[in-house]
């Protein structure tokens, strides 16, 4: 989502208005302002493009000086006029805008329900504004102080106040918010681009600070309420570069996301407890019972994603688990029928050929889940249980940071369903909990290590060929990878289950074609290890991807070794898909391909 906040001498509505339009790409399912009149707050937000609510603003004039706009990308409750922000307190004293997630927003709602507050949305935002009116006594800054002491998750958020009309506060906590300084006006917004037609002078806030503004000072508080002194930060990047939050791509910025992205669909559904919770699923015991199988349906990379699915699933819930191309599956008269669960998985939930696999799905009886990054998609509303990807707006076309939640959904899909059939001692899906729950930051370590990767993609770049290999779980992350390198690189590419290649496929090596080994997974890997002597005996350029207990070992059956942390194998995937993501980034780079936007592919395909 994008926040924007203006305090100063001039109207807000329009300033607002074009800050929001520079933070579209943040996400654009709905948008809102409040603004402070001699009225009281007043709150205009409606569902659909920001359009629509700049051409009611344009008709229906609401005059004032301070004011936060909001667009959205709806996590909690769908897109709709009510669900968009900003949001107001039950007494009407609070109105405000919030990116990110509250996680423990339920047990916050029950209590405040409790105390009498009403709830009129289905966001977790709202539990915002109830909590700062029930802690106000006169002190904005006091209230919202209170309020945040309360909430876990991720959220910067922008609030102001009927009673204190010369006055806005912002807080952020691992979503990002920056303070604009301007002359007898200030300004927040979630992201630099809102501000650069206003100022180039900003504050960036650290995780838990919080800004005050007037529209002659800024005071910035650390989590404690101790000032803090900041220096200003003077921008020099352009427009087009601050979108993309800096990052030469939006690709780049969102493999850059990918630890948070996980964290965010993980953590708001574990309990104290590391215990799954999953509410939005309606499975019952009973029903798993009585479920045949399980069949997965997707396209691209969502459908790899799918297959890491499967195997997680098959493990965990000992069902079987079948993954097909979704414009395949309807074409074969599949065997499915009401002892089936059909799980759709889709990004964009827009995909034809998913929707279309799934309506013939539920036409036979199945029940159908989907997991998808989009509130209110098609295939969102059609499903009889969604699961969110709570990965944000993905920009690129190839997926990165989608395919990891999508991963990790089937994890926790799996983990649930072995829990309610008893399928696994509970102890042992805590374990694999805590294991989740540390992956955020084993990526961050990949990515920290990104410049090898850099440097060996630069070294690639005349190649026209590549093959990936593995076996089991690697196999599909090959997949994945191979598919990434020729969706933006337009290197030719090909993946092999590795025991396979000897079938076939290995005729087609030569001296110095370049193969990509995967092998993070400890039962296969001496096999692995002689599939890869297989295609060094035919002078292919093998680089291996392994984890770091095995990387010594390693070298000697590699030209070069990228080592990713180590993780249980079942959870490899999340981590090994990186370098390959990282890859083929730098070789589109460097081959001077169009890396967010390639030639002849869309990013949602709504044609069969
Ligand atoms: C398109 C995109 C792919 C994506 C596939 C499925 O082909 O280019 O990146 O994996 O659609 O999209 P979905 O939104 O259903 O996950």
């Amino acid at each position: 989502c994008g926040i924007v906040g203006y305090i100063g001498e001039q109207q807000t509505a329009p300033i607002l208005i074009e800050g929001l339009q520079k933070l579209e790409y943040r996400g654009y399912d709905s948008a809102g302002v409040a603004i402070y009149t001699e009225q009281g707050i007043t709150v205009r937000k409606f569902k659909g493009r920001l359009a629509v609510l700049e051409e009611h603003l344009n008709k229906h004039r609401v005059p004032g000086t301070l004011g936060i706009g909001h667009t959205r990308w709806a996590t909690h409750g769908e897109p709709n006029d009510i669900n968009a922000h900003p949001h107001s307190s039950y007494g009407g004293k609070i109105a405000v805008v919030h990116n990110g997630i509250i996680e423990n927003y339920m047990r916050l709602k029950e209590w405040l329900n409790t105390l009498g507050a009403e709830f009129t949305t289905e966001t977790d935002t709202e539990v915002i504004a109830h909590l700062i009116e029930h802690y106000y006594e006169g002190d904005l800054i006091q209230a919202v102080q209170k309020a945040v002491q309360r909430m876990e998750g991720a959220y910067a958020i922008g609030v102001i106040c009927k009673e204190e009309p010369s006055k806005m506060v912002a807080v952020r906590k691992d979503s990002p918010l920056v303070v604009g300084i301007g002359q007898g006006e200030n300004y927040i917004a979630s992201d630099i681009p809102a501000l650069l037609k206003y100022t180039r002078d900003v504050y960036f806030l650290e995780d838990g600070e919080m800004a005050v503004l007037t529209k002659d000072n800024i005071d910035i508080f650390d989590e404690l309420g101790m000032p803090v002194e900041r220096s200003i930060y003077k921008v020099t990047w352009d427009l087009e570069s601050a979108e993309k939050g800096g990052y030469e791509h939006f690709m780049l910025k969102e493999m850059y996301e990918q630890p948070k992205a996980v964290r965010d669909t993980l953590m708001p559904r574990l309990d104290d407890e590391n215990r799954i919770l999953l509410d939005e699923l309606s499975l019952t015991p009973e029903q798993l019972n009585h479920l045949k199988k399980i069949i997965i349906i997707a396209c691209g990379t969502a459908w790899h994603a799918g297959l890491v699915g499967k195997a997680a699933i098959e493990k965990f819930v000992r069902i079987p688990v079948e993954v097909e191309i979704a414009s395949e599956f309807r074409y074969r008269d599949p065997f499915v029928d009401e002892r089936t669960l059909v799980i759709a998985v889709s990004q964009s939930g827009e995909t034809a050929d998913t929707l279309a696999a799934l309506r013939e799905a539920k036409m036979k009886g199945a029940h159908v889940m989907t997991v998808t990054n989009v509130v209110g998609s098609r295939i969102s509303r059609e499903a009889q249980d969604v699961f969110y990807t709570w990965a944000g707006p993905e920009i690129a076309v190839a997926s990165t940071k989608a395919y990891i939640t999508q991963v990790m959904a089937l994890y926790l899909i799996g983990l649930k369903m072995a829990e309610l059939r008893a399928q696994m001692p509970q102890e042992e899906i805590t374990k694999i909990v805590q294991e989740l729950k540390e992956l955020p930051s084993k990526i961050q370590q990949i990515l920290d290590h990104q410049e090898k990767i850099k440097e060996l993609a630069n070294k690639q770049i005349h190649q026209h060929h590549a093959f990936y290999i593995g076996r089991g779980l690697d196999d599909y992350t090959a997949r994945e990878g191979s598919l990434k390198l020729k969706e933006i690189s337009y290197v030719h590419s090909e993946a092999i289950a590795a025991g396979e290649l000897k079938h076939g496929t290995i005729a087609l090596l030569e001296k110095g074609t370049l193969v990509v080994a995967m092998a993070t997974q400890e039962p296969l890997y001496d096999k692995m290890v002689s599939n890869m002597k297989e295609v060094k005996a035919r002078g292919a350029y093998v680089i291996a991807v392994t984890k770091a207990s095995l990387e010594k070992e390693m070298q000697q059956s590699a030209d070069v070794v990228f080592s990713v942390p180590d993780t249980l194998d079942i959870l490899s995937p999340v981590l090994s898909v990186v370098p390959l993501q990282l890859f083929s980034y730098y070789m589109a780079v460097a081959r001077g391909a169009d890396v967010d936007k390639p030639k002849n592919l869309a990013k949602s395909v709504t044609v069969e």
